[in-house]
């Protein structure tokens, strides 16, 4: 017999199924609960509440477990290009070899931007922030490829594999782009004869007197940055792509909308926070030591530290910190004050009472940062290589709320607590 959870209330008796994942997780249903006795559920910030059901991404946070359709996250990471891992999580399966050239040939045939969207980056001014360049021209895809940007899914989905290729080549083109027009920098073109990683090295770092040549190292370091980054099922951004395509709207409108969330400090901006952090800590003389005081104190934040689901080590985190070396050797990066820093600090708070009896490790956002600025990527393009990385993860995503037949708009409620009815006068 299926489970059910029975709830006590008001006299009233009312039993609710209870649905268990492909992995054991539990969830009462209570999409029954106000129509039944006139209660909602109360979980501010969501950290109680399942919005979807997914076959995308599993995360066991207390055990520090990631898998990409149920691929150890470990595994993938092991080897496999970001183009074959977006695959893997847009598409549900790993490519076959001829599946993993088509999908590359798409991406490479798509890397251009029309020369209207080119003029729209380069109206920006200099100084933006390239987040903010990022999220509008996203959005303005959808009004140069408006057959699959209809908002009327049925439609859009005919056109899926070719505006997944789009939002995947272009993003990456547009944050190139962003970083070189806010700086008053020519822009460079996509390369046909490079990788995802490498033709986003050239369209950053090329100039017009000299061909940028990334390393092998500092390719692979790229490659591995974005494959773990690649999706993270319910997060704020991810959340927010799938609010916004519930409403029907777009894959660009979509993700775009995702980009706005994963801006924030609490989210990707994150990576930035730590590195200005660190800079912060270092510019002040301290150790790490009276910062972590003051995190204590609730004066500070710890960046990179906590997480909403996982309360053991990200295994991002991990494979980052176990990558860091390597990459730093073959950069000739023996001495770095903020490394140093960043050690002491994790060390201090990994055996802090305050962090250990709130289950705060470092997050993928500690060491990720550290390693771009090894990489000699600009701290205002840490959050735009976050969200080049997860845009498989938003694209597969949308599609999941895009084709299911029984969507239906998210639209949560609330408990108003504001003023009773009263008259003007
Ligand atoms: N430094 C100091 N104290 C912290 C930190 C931190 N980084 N994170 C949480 N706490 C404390 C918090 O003050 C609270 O203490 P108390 O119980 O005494 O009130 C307790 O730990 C629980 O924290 P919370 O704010 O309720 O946790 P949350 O699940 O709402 O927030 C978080 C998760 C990631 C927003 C938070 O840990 C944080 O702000 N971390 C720093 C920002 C960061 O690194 N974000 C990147 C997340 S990983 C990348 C991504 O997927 O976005």
């Amino acid at each position: 017999m299926a489970k059910t959870a029975t709830l006590k209330i008001d006299d009233q008796e009312l039993e609710l199924p209870v649905i268990i994942g492909s992995e054991g997780e539990k969830a009462v249903d209570v999409r029954k609960l106000r129509s039944t006795t006139g209660y909602i559920t109360y979980d501010e910030g969501y950290g109680n509440t399942g919005s979807c059901q997914s076959e995308i991404t599993y995360i066991d946070g207390e055990a520090g477990i990631l898998r990409y359709r149920g691929y150890p996250i470990e595994q993938l990471a092991e080897g496999f290009s970001f183009e074959d891992v977006s695959y893997l999580v847009i598409y549900g399966e790993l490519p076959t070899p001829e599946q993993s050239a088509e999908f590359s040939a798409r991406l490479r045939n798509e890397a251009p931007i029309r020369e209207g969207m080119v003029r729209f980056v380069q109206g920006f001014p200099r100084g933006a922030h390239p987040m903010a360049v990022l999220s509008s021209s996203l959005n303005a895809l959808g009004a140069y490829h408006s057959q699959m940007a209809s908002n009327n899914h049925e439609r859009d989905l005919k056109h899926f594999d070719e505006a997944a290729a789009i939002a995947m080549a272009k993003v990456r083109t547009i944050a190139a782009h962003s970083y070189r027009v806010v700086r008053g920098k020519p822009l460079n073109y996509p390369r046909p004869d490079l990788d995802y990683s490498e033709n986003f090295l050239h369209l950053m770092f090329s100039e017009p007197y000299e061909e940028y040549k990334a390393t092998p190292e500092v390719a692979s370091a790229i490659n591995l940055f974005l494959l773990l980054h690649a999706e993270h099922e319910q997060n704020c951004s991810t959340s927010t792509v799938r609010m916004v395509a519930s409403a029907g709207a777009n894959l660009f409108a979509s993700t775009s909308a995702g980009v706005s969330a994963l801006w924030g400090p609490l989210h990707g901006g994150a990576n930035q926070a730590v590195l200005e952090m660190l800079n912060t800590i270092h510019a002040n003389g301290d150790d790490g030591s009276r910062f972590i005081e003051a995190a204590k104190d609730g004066k500070a934040r710890l960046m990179g530290f906590g997480h909403r689901v996982y309360k053991n080590y990200d295994p991002r985190a991990k494979i980052i910190k176990g990558s860091f070396d390597k990459a730093l050797e073959s950069l000739g990066i023996t001495d770095d004050p903020l490394l140093d820093i960043a050690r002491r600090l994790e060390a201090a708070a990994l055996s802090d009472d305050y962090f250990i009896s709130r289950k705060l490790y470092p997050n993928v956002d500690f060491y990720s940062g550290l390693i771009m600025n090894a990489l000699k990527i600009p701290v205002d393009m840490f959050t735009v290589m976050f969200a080049i990385g997860r845009m498989p993860g938003w694209i597969a995503q949308w599609h999941e709320v895009a084709s299911n037949p029984k969507s239906r708009i998210n639209r949560p409620r609330q408990v108003y607590m504001g003023p009773v009815p009263r008259d003007v006068m």
